[in-house]
């Protein structure tokens, strides 16, 4: 790759809607590409988030900052079949666990394989020799594949933003090893922790009978060899961490602090998804209440939620759901002065986000399983260091295996939750300092832009290996 060679991203969604503002709701998807793309006159090409009548080809660009996107529009179909449907109810649902949500179907399977298809039939005449490719997330794992199909030899990379299952429960997808041999004409898979990437190794080793060399992540089938590896991604800590001089985080912060007087702020940011193990918060927050109901005058829980991929089953099931719980709790615990659970079905931009994170004196970020999460880190980062909050993080976020120094938690357990809830707010200050100073080095040194840059120089090599 010369120094000057284009980058070219594809992802599903390009332009995130306004409405999603929650750092968390972005999934650090977008605000982690605009960053890398920033930095080189870079193309990002996908979806426009548009549904059409019929698919017709036709393709929108618009320079910003040196970045250019090109996006097009999918049929109503397309929509239903690919976003819906594979990505959203079958893929999504599998690799966080949740085997009784995922659906196996194959009008859909049907539908994922003919946008991609579609994707690489409108994005090959863009390519130019030299440019370099980096293919983003679950929606678009056949997509080198067909790129190759179309003779294209440029080097092409896959990164995975959320989990890689255990065998055991990937093989339960039909055609599961037609999948993974697509993603075997990539040169490098980037995943996020080396816990999915041992999973994916055990599956290419032990379904495919692949070799694997260990020491370089070179996995070796039918003659061709992909270099697989963990890439933690991080925040833009450059960004984020000045947001504090911003006038918006300010005015959020004190926002919050004056409608919750004395009591000490909790807070939770996540998209509304069934895998950040949101019920299950709740009710490890009623739990406390129930074991502590001296505290409850002393806390209030701010959880902001906004709605994710409306228009499937299993996250309209999970809005019911939530209403319900908060309903319950506040209607069990509130005084006429006092409501102690703030559920808000909305999105906040980066800079209200930081002033909420630094009015919040402890972080709850427990989902079920999770990729890794971006929120636990914006959290840290956001923190004053001679008075810092606590982050209680589920040992199921790929963000914990960096963090051990956070109140590492069993989110499916209730008396776990109300527990550390417990030591956080009795934690004296100097427990605190220590534990803040130990988690954030890996939250301003493992940035996004290291990250990039750390996956596109394996990019770089990845033949020579
Ligand atoms: C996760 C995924 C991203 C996705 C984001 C938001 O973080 O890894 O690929 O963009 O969620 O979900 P949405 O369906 O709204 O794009």
């Amino acid at each position: 790759m010369s120094a000057d060679a284009r980058l070219v991203v594809v992802s599903n969604r390009v332009a995130v809607p306004k409405a999603r503002g929650a750092a968390g709701a972005q999934g650090g998807l977008a605000g982690a590409l605009n960053a890398a793309l920033k930095e080189r006159s870079g193309v990002w090409f996908g979806w426009s988030g548009e549904e059409a009548e019929e698919h017709t080809g036709e393709i929108s660009t618009q320079t910003t900052d040196g970045v250019t996107t090109a996006t097009i529009d999918l049929s109503k179909r397309d929509v239903d079949e690919y976003y819906n449907g594979y990505a959203n109810s079958t893929l999504w649902p599998l690799f966080h666990y949740r085997l009784d949500l995922a659906e196996y179907e194959r009008e859909t399977a049907k539908g994922y394989e003919r946008v991609n298809e579609r994707f690489a039939e409108t994005l090959h005449p863009l390519l130019e020799d030299d440019d370099v490719l980096w293919v983003h997330d679950y929606h678009l794992i056949p997509l080198g594949e067909r790129l190759r199909s179309r003779g294209v030899q440029n080097r092409i990379g896959f990164f995975l933003h959320i989990p890689w299952p255990a065998t055991r429960l990937f093989v339960s997808l039909p055609y599961h090893e037609r999948l993974v041999r697509t993603m075997l004409h990539y040169d490098l898979l980037g995943f996020q922790t080396h816990e999915w990437l041992d999973s994916f190794l055990h599956y290419c080793r032990t379904e495919l009978g692949a070799e694997i060399d260990e020491e370089t992540g070179a996995i070796t089938l039918d003659g061709r060899t992909t270099i697989a590896r963990a890439y933690p991604i991080g925040i833009d800590w450059d960004h984020f961490s000045k947001l504090g001089e911003d006038e918006a985080a300010q005015r959020a912060q004190q926002r919050l602090l004056n409608s919750t007087r004395r009591r000490t702020a909790m807070i939770g940011v996540d998209r509304l998804d069934y895998s950040k193990g949101l019920p299950e918060r709740l009710d490890g927050i009623s739990r406390f209440f129930d074991q502590h109901p001296d505290r409850v005058s002393d806390l209030v829980f701010i959880q902001i939620a906004p709605p994710s991929r409306e228009d499937v089953e299993s996250y309209q099931k999970i809005r019911a759901e939530l209403e319900q719980k908060a309903g319950q709790i506040n209607g069990a615990r509130s005084e006429v002065d006092l409501v102690p659970v703030r559920y808000v079905n909305r999105g906040y931009s980066h800079a209200e986000l930081f002033g909420f994170f630094r009015a919040a004196k402890i972080g709850l970020v427990t989902p079920l399983r999770d990729g890794m999460n971006l929120v636990a880190k914006e959290y840290l980062a956001a923190q004053d260091p001679e008075d810092p909050g606590v982050l209680i993080l589920s040992r199921f976020a790929g963000a914990a295996a960096q963090m051990e120094d956070a109140l590492l938690v069993n989110p499916h357990s209730p008396d776990d939750l109300a527990h550390a809830i417990g030591k956080a707010l009795d934690m004296p200050l100097e427990e605190r300092r220590r534990r803040y100073e130990s988690l954030i080095g890996t939250v301003r040194d493992d940035n996004v832009q290291d990250w990039t840059e750390n996956f596109l120089r394996d990019l770089d090599s990845a033949g020579q290996l």
